[in-house]
């Protein structure tokens, strides 16, 4: 069966489902909403509420609908996770925060967001709740910047050259969307047939526009000091950047010590997490046949083992190198 193309279909849905098991009710954070695919599945459970969250403005259409159907069982906030912890959740008794990394299929058919290669007009990739738009990143930065951001957000091998052109075109031009995927297949002329030669270039934009490398370090700390002992924290992720970092968090605050050679070794007596697999889950072939976008997603858990909040990471040590690439847009 092949679904529907114009619309979002919620990812490993059956093995989020089986790894939070709303049947035993409670309440959980969905901390990326978006078309409230897992949202809705975890309601249809009768004793489970769901407090979601979503940095995209448009996604509250969605949340009305689920609000009155599910009236005292759910509620919307529009906000980034990296805000998880300033919710006052204190005394609520929070089972299971599951976070699907990304944009939504609906996100990227959204002209206005200009997240697809296929848009027209200004550069935007904009999600919401956003300080500037990807026109001001490629109209206002410097060869430097530019380059970092392709290099570490796209590990885009022309990162240098593409940056170069873009300071030579935006001195004749303003460049929109239709420039900058022209401009790209320009300089790349070697053709991949697998993926658009623009996709690692769109990639990094829409990380540093987002800035959703701080927004995953910030979130992941957040949603650990909210859940609860024996609370399930699960992560979706599209791309390679993020699976490592998602790894690193969980894998580190569940042996008690750090992973990397070179960071020096936390001494906490107190294991946050337990991490039943190691390795992560990934879509069937059946679900990637039926789904395209599933193809690069990556599904990582942890339970917590105990009731412990003031735990220490060296999660924002680690990847300080992008965090710091991340903060050119402070000048924006
Ligand atoms: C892959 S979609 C989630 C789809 C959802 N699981 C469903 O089944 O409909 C990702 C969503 O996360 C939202 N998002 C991305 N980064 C976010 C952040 N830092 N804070 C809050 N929402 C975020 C996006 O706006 C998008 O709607």
């Amino acid at each position: 069966m092949v679904l529907d193309t114009t619309k979002h279909y919620p990812v490993l849905l059956n093995e989020i489902i089986s790894i939070i098991t709303p049947q035993h009710g409670g309440t959980f954070i969905d901390c990326t909403f978006g078309q409230g695919g897992y949202t809705n599945k975890i309601l249809s459970f009768k004793n489970s509420q769901v407090i979601g969250l979503d940095r995209d403005p448009k996604s509250k259409k969605e949340a009305d609908k689920i609000s009155k159907e599910f009236q005292n069982r759910f509620i919307f906030k529009n906000k980034k996770f990296s805000e998880l912890q300033n919710l006052k959740l204190k005394n609520e008794k929070i089972r299971g925060i599951i976070f699907d990394l990304g944009f939504s299929y609906t996100q990227i058919k959204d002209d206005t967001k200009g997240l697809s290669f296929n848009s027209t007009g200004k550069l935007n990739m904009q999600m919401g709740l956003n300080s500037f738009s990807a026109c001001d990143v490629i109209n206002k930065l410097d060869i430097f910047e530019l380059t970092k951001i392709f290099k570490f957000f796209g590990e885009e091998k022309e990162a240098k050259k593409i940056a170069i052109n873009i300071i030579k075109e935006r001195k004749i031009q303003e460049i929109d969307t239709k420039v900058l995927v022209k401009l790209i297949e320009r300089v790349k002329r070697k053709k991949t047939f697998k993926t658009h030669s623009a996709t690692k270039i769109f990639q990094a934009l829409r990380i540093f526009v987002n800035q959703e490398i701080s927004e995953l370090i910030n979130g992941l700390v957040s949603a650990s000091k909210v859940l609860k002992k024996d609370g399930v924290l699960a992560v979706v992720t599209f791309h390679s950047l993020e699976d490592k970092i998602v790894k690193y968090f969980f894998k580190s605050l569940s042996e008690n010590k750090s992973v990397s050679r070179y960071l020096p070794k936390i001494n906490q007596q107190k294991i946050l997490f337990r991490m039943p697999e190691k390795k992560p889950i990934i879509p069937s072939d059946k679900e990637i046949s039926e789904n395209l976008p599933s193809r690069s997603a990556k599904l990582r858990y942890v339970f917590k083992k105990e009731d412990f909040y003031e735990f220490e990471t060296d999660i924002h040590r680690k990847f300080k190198y992008l965090v710091d690439i991340e903060n050119f847009g402070k000048k924006l």
